[in-house]
């Protein structure tokens, strides 16, 4: 089994810089190790082109450094659909969430049924129009269905489109009202920090995964490392009290990994700059190691 780990260090799409820093932190933390550990053949493919600025700018049209955003993206969609043609599976590392729009339309390139299990405090399913910030990280899924700015839909020039019924959100506790009226509307799986306190991980994961692969045999794992509480992952821009342990996200991830249905994934808003002794990436490292089945005997 082949791996390919592909660093997006673009941090344009957040407000604060430093999670352009992420996927170096991620791999001083070890990942090529620990997975080959497991037995994988792993390739670091290294950083696709991605060129960042310095400090932040409000955009007129509520697209806060879109060329940036969209340039890196446009990189990373490449790279994903070349390791995918290859048969190898993308790790992919963040950098900001807006570069799930690379990574994902990539697999939907490729599994045009995909299926998107994505653990986020946020919904990140804003567009130019309800985004109360201009951020583009709060955009992604937005752009993968289809809503918002032309510019972001048509990323890759493909035609796939992320399918409503192929979405679950894990973890959500911080969604602007434009998100919740978006998600009511398409009717979107949610399971908030609300149930996962109240049914436990265990039965969230395994309703969301029963969701899921009723409905396509291909997952891809977004995984926002602001979904955990900011105490075990404070390397993280939008942080939000409340979160996930480590070890409700290593189940989860475990639980994944025993479907045999993972065909991409990513970790995302690692910012080394807020971190304490690259915690934050130490934790993504162990997480990616549950998510491909470093536990099964
Ligand atoms: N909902 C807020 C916004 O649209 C925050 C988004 C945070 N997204 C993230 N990927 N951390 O600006
Ligand atoms: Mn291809
Ligand atoms: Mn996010
Ligand atoms: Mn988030």
């Amino acid at each position: 089994d082949q791996i390919a780990l592909i660093g997006c260090p673009l941090d344009m799409g957040a407000s604060l810089r430093g999670g352009r820093l992420g996927p170096e932190a991620v791999r001083l933390a070890g990942l090529e190790d620990r997975l080959k550990k497991i037995g994988y053949h792993v390739t670091d493919h290294g950083d696709v082109e991605v060129h960042n600025g310095y400090g932040h700018q409000r955009a007129q049209d509520n697209l806060n450094h879109l060329a940036m955003v969209k340039e890196a993206n446009e990189h990373l969609y490449e790279k994903v659909d070349q390791v995918l043609d290859e048969g190898a599976l993308p790790l992919v590392l963040g950098g900001d969430h807006s570069i799930a729009m690379g990574t994902i339309k990539a697999s939907l390139n490729h599994y045009p049924d995909l299926g998107v299990l994505w653990f986020d405090a946020h919904g990140d399913i804003n567009t130019d129009q309800t985004s109360p910030s201009g951020n583009i990280h709060g955009m992604p899924v937005a752009a993968l269905m289809g809503y918002g700015a032309s510019q972001l839909v048509d990323l890759g020039q493909r035609d796939h489109l992320l399918k409503k019924e192929n979405l679950v959100y894990i973890g959500s506790r911080d969604l602007d009202q434009g998100e919740r009226k978006i998600i009511r509307d398409l009717g979107i799986k949610v399971f908030t920090m609300h149930e996962v306190d109240a049914l436990g991980a265990q039965e969230v994961i395994r309703e969301a995964l029963d969701y899921l692969t009723a409905r396509t045999d291909h997952i891809h794992v977004s995984f926002d490392m602001d979904v955990l509480d900011p105490q075990v992952a404070p390397g993280t821009g939008t942080k939000v009290p409340g979160g996930m342990a480590y070890r409700e996200g290593r189940l989860c991830l475990e639980c994944v990994a025993q479907t045999g249905r993972l065909v991409s994934c990513e970790f995302v808003e690692i910012n080394p700059i807020l971190d304490h002794e690259n915690k934050t990436a130490q934790t993504a490292v162990s997480l990616a190691g549950s998510l491909l089945g470093e536990w099964l005997i």
